[in-house]
């Protein structure tokens, strides 16, 4: 809802306002973001910001109020939303209202993924910079039903020169005085989006960000401000989520009176963007979010408006297959009969997609060569990648397989044919990083060579899976502002590619989980949360990535034991369990598998089955918090309260140890539940309020999974 009442602009959604006054002189504060209020009218309220401030003069008005979009170098000196240098060579800017507008439906960012639906609303508000001519459009989208606000700008050259914005957030909020904390989510390959709770004192500008090219296994888009005291359960928190897959910033400080600013948006860092007159500058949009009651209300919100509102995939609301993926079962080395073996197999297991990784192309049989190279290696695949998913669909099973399109090896023919298709700077040589260069998406011609070269992949063979990987960060950038400008390019393949091939589930990846972000989630309903499969490893990483992301997008396998990447050694059980909430796969040698071993992962499959389409549609509550437990779990409830599923891991064995009572939620508490592996029953009020003892198996990473089903 938005309503517009004299100079005050006041959005609702379930529980949320989000208000904004026009002052006489048309600057636009930014009132209140929090609980709904149902009234509110700031034109009959008395100053509240000049009182006892000591200001003899008027000398610096702005910079006591709360801002709505800041700008740089006039009277508000603290950190702005945007700056852009005019045609005079200053970057001083107060734009002031001009007009608001309501539109029926999402209204997008240009070029960019964004939230749709016709059912939300969004507010358009104008202001206008006369001296710097510049034109700030903002936008609001908002919806009856959930909790958020997404916010995007655009900004408008109306002079007659060029002018140069060095910095555009999409979205600032100044918060009053508290005692806040930021929570946010950094890591590195194999130990992606760790959690991460800083907090926030006067004068230090804590700032999540990350310029490596993509959103970045290093710090993730989404970040979190909440009371020092917040936790799962409890206390405000203000979350921020950018549906943007470059270089990114959520930035807070808190200024000399207490109050906090954050923005969240492009990283100003590297960044600069020439607009001639009359260009304008779309920001990515920020999806802003508020809970009264801790970080599990927020993950909940997120989920359902991320499944809805921003995955365009038909899969996003579909069951996903379960999956067997070739690449830890064999790397580079295999042939069609051996992948053919594990295919057959999988079919055995009751397992219905297989997936082909890298190494299938090319001359490629390691990691040096061949990306760009897109066609078969018939010396591995004399029957082609055509031939070969259908063998694969005759087992019974859907085809799938790898591709890193954005990508070039020096060594390959696509190289040789157009070397100056890498990102590149024009008098030094090209750093590779995994002896690969990227292929440089600003331009349409090679976009459209990209477009051109998987839609005909596509076409060509019935392959109903993709998983789209981008192995690098990003060096060498011909210039400041090029990943966004990359990122634009990405898109537009992104959207192209999965537009022209609906029925095609496409699964992103990025050296694990290094680009986990909602832009990607807009055209790719699962991603591959990281290259470190260890089960105990996936615990914290899984978690934490559920604080925003649904666990149907989370990409989670079943892998050998030793693990691979940390050499731990856990059971099936507890390796399968970590995976359930998730989009679930193998990827190990099943051909190798003792008889025992494989008979688990019949029931496994049959089982993930069985309730993959309540852990989609569910409500997941995070019932113990790796992070400061020895202990791992979390719950799935389904929509009618009818079904839950609970996953619990306690970390290390502790002698005589007695585990905590494990207390469920969103259950009904006035229905009964049967636990299906043990035939007891319980009653909801029981299982939430009492909670139950869990009885672990005596050993290190001892897992436990429960379905409750309603009687
Ligand atoms: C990346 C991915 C892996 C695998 C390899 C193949 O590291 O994250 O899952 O596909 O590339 O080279």
């Amino acid at each position: 809802m938005i309503i517009k009442n004299g100079n005050t602009i006041h959005l609702q959604g379930r529980d949320i306002s989000y208000i904004m006054h026009i002052t006489d002189e048309g600057d636009l504060l930014n009132l209140h973001f929090g609980r709904k209020l149902e009234d509110f009218d700031y034109s009959s309220m008395t100053d509240e910001w000049r009182e006892g401030l000591g200001f003899a003069t008027n000398a610096f008005p702005l910079d006591v109020y709360p801002q709505e979009y800041p700008a740089y170098g006039y009277t508000d000196l603290r950190e702005p939303a945007y700056r852009i240098t005019n045609k005079y060579g200053d970057s001083v800017s107060r734009a002031r209202f001009v007009k608001c507008e309501i539109h029926e439906g999402a209204m997008g960012t240009a070029d960019m993924p964004c939230l749709f639906g016709k059912e939300a609303r969004t507010l358009e508000i104008t202001l206008q910079d006369d001296i710097s001519e510049l034109e700030i459009r903002l936008y609001y989208v908002v919806f009856d039903e959930y909790n958020i606000i997404a916010r995007h700008a655009v900004i408008v050259n109306k002079s007659d020169a060029d002018a140069e914005l060095t910095c555009a957030y999409s979205a600032s909020v100044d918060l009053p005085m508290g005692d806040y904390k930021m929570v946010h989510f950094a890591g590195t390959w194999g130990r992606e989006r760790e959690m991460f709770s800083t907090p926030l004192p006067q004068g230090l500008n804590v700032e999540a960000e990350n310029a490596r090219g993509g959103s970045g296994h290093q710090v993730n888009p989404f970040a979190m401000i909440a009371d020092a005291g917040a936790d799962e359960t409890h206390g405000n928190v203000y979350a921020f989520s950018l549906i943007y897959s470059g270089n990114h910033s959520t930035a807070a400080k808190v200024d000399q009176f207490g109050i906090l600013r954050v923005r969240q948006g492009i990283n100003p860092r590297g960044f600069s963007w020439t607009l001639k007159p009359n260009d304008s500058f779309c920001t990515p949009q920020s999806v802003i979010c508020f809970s009264q009651n801790g970080y599990g209300d927020i993950s909940r919100e997120y989920h359902k408006l991320y499944v809805n509102h921003l995955m365009r995939s038909k899969w996003a609301r579909k069951d996903r297959p379960v999956l067997i993926n070739n690449w830890e079962g064999t790397y580079f080395d295999f042939t069609e009969e051996k992948l053919l073996n594990i295919a057959r197999k999988a079919a055995e297991a009751g397992i219905e997609l297989f997936v082909l990784d890298d190494g299938w192309f090319g001359s490629r049989n390691d990691d040096k060569s061949s990306l760009g190279d897109w066609f078969v290696n018939k010396n591995k695949l004399p029957s082609g990648i055509d031939g070969l998913a259908k063998k694969v669909n005759t087992l019974g099973l859907k085809f799938g397989l790898w591709i890193e399109p954005e990508m070039i090896s020096p060594n390959s023919d696509l190289y040789r044919a157009h070397p100056g298709w890498a990102v590149k700077t024009a008098r030094r040589e090209p750093v590779e990083i995994r002896n690969q260069l990227i292929l440089d998406l600003s331009r349409s011609d090679v976009c459209d060579y990209v477009i051109n070269t998987i839609s005909k992949m596509l076409s060509e063979a019935n392959i109903e899976y993709i998983k789209w990987d981008m192995n690098r960060q990003m060096t060498d950038m011909p210039y400041e502002g090029f990943n966004h400008a990359y990122t634009l390019g990405l898109y537009k393949v992104m959207s192209t590619i999965t537009q022209s091939f609906p029925n095609v589930l496409f699964e992103g990846c990025s050296a694990g989980g290094g680009r986990f972000d909602p832009g990607i989630l807009a055209y790719m309903p699962q991603i591959w949360a990281s290259d470190n499969s260890d089960a105990v490893a996936r615990l914290k990483i899984q978690y934490s990535t559920s604080m925003c992301y649904p666990v149907s997008s989370i990409s989670a396998h079943v892998t050998a034991s030793p693990n691979h990447q940390c050499g731990r050694i856990t059971t099936l059980e507890t390796r399968a369990g970590a995976a359930y909430a998730g989009a679930f796969g193998y990827e190990l040698d099943i051909t190798k598998m003792t008889d025992t071993e494989f008979e688990e992962v019949k029931r496994q499959v049959e089982f993930v089955k069985n309730i993959r389409s309540f852990i989609r549609t569910g409500d997941l509550y995070r019932l113990q918090n790796p992070y400061e437990s020895n202990y791992c779990g979390w719950e799935v409830v389904s929509e009618d309260k009818s079904r839950a599923f609970v996953f619990t891991c306690k970390i290390l064995a502790v002698a005589q140890s007695k585990n905590p009572w494990l207390k469920l939620f969103g259950l009904d508490e006035k229905a009964r539940y049967r636990s299906v592996e043990t035939g007891e029953i319980y009653g909801g009020d029981m299982l939430m309020y009492r909670g139950i003892r869990i009885n672990y198996d005596m050993r290190d990473f001892a897992a436990r999974v429960i379905v409750f089903e309603k009687i």
